[in-house]
């Protein structure tokens, strides 16, 4: 009898640590901001939101070919050569360009490498950067709103009756 009792006592606690420890795995209680820390603070909320310079003014490759590109200090400077130069941020944007080094944008949506994914194709069917992207204007700091995932994106096609042929996205 005594031992029938601690052997479902004992079931009942590992029953509850599994319950548990399963409860945690799939809360979302890890709430840790996981926008990267770029090396500079660029805002699209300043660029795109206030300025309303133009996505495909920056990302000008988004149109042609399948990676939209940041663009390079160069655009920057264009501006910058006489904006805001008494900036420290500005400086430091500077000093990339006096010493010939890109900035070290940290990405933030970024495939693996065995995924295709042409962005020319999706614009030319009229996809707006806003369904992938989020209202990126109105973002000081980018932040991904899409998983990016296998099911994100056959969805999307199943319902645009875009290919689902599994070498249309894996080459
Ligand atoms: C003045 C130039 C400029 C304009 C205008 C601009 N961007 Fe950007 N964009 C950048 C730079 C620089 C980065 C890299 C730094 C960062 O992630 O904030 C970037 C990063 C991004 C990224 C993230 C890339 C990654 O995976 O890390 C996306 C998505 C993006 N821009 C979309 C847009 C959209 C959509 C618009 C228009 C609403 C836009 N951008 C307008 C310069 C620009
Ligand atoms: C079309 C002109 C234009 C272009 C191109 C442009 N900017 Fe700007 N940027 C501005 C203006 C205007 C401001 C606001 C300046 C102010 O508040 O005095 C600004 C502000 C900034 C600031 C904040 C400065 C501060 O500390 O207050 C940073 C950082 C910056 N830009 C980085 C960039 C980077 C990086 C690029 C290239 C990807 C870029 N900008 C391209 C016009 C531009
Ligand atoms: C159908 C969804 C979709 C649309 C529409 C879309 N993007 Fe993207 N974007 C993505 C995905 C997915 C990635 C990651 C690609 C990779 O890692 O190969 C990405 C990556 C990026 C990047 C960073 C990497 C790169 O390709 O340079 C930038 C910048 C970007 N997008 C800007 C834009 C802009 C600007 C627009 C609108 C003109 C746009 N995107 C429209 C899905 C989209
Ligand atoms: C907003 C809905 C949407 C999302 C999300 C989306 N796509 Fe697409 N995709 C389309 C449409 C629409 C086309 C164009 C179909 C056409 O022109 O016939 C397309 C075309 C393509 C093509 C070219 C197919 C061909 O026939 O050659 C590839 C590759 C592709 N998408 C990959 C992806 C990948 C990878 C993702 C996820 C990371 C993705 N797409 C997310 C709507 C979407
Ligand atoms: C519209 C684009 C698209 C199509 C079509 C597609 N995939 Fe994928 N696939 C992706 C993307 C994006 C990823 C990477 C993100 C992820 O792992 O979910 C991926 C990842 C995968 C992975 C790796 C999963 C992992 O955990 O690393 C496998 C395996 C795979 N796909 C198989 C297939 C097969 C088999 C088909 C055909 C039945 C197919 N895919 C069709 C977009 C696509």
């Amino acid at each position: 009898m005594k031992k029938l009792l601690l052997t479902l006592v004992l079931l009942c606690v590992t029953g509850l640590l599994l319950g548990g420890l399963t409860l945690l795995y799939h809360l979302p209680l890890d709430t840790r901001d996981r926008s990267p820390q770029q090396p500079l603070p660029f805002s699209h909320l300043q660029h795109a939101g206030d300025l309303q310079i133009d996505c495909r003014f920056c990302h000008r490759h988004a149109e042609t070919g399948p990676v939209a590109g940041v663009p390079d200090l160069d655009l920057c400077l264009s501006c910058h050569r006489h904006i805001a130069t008494d900036k420290p941020t500005i400086q430091q944007l500077a000093g990339y360009w006096d010493r010939q080094e890109p900035v070290p944008w940290v990405r933030l949506h970024q495939l693996p490498d065995h995924v295709y994914f042409p962005h020319h194709l999706h614009l030319r069917a009229q996809v707006e950067c806003s369904y992938c992207h989020g209202q990126v204007e109105n973002m000081a700091q980018m932040q991904r709103i899409a998983s990016l995932k296998m099911g994100w994106c056959l969805n999307c096609h199943r319902q645009n009756q875009a290919s689902i042929d599994c070498w249309a996205c894996h080459m």
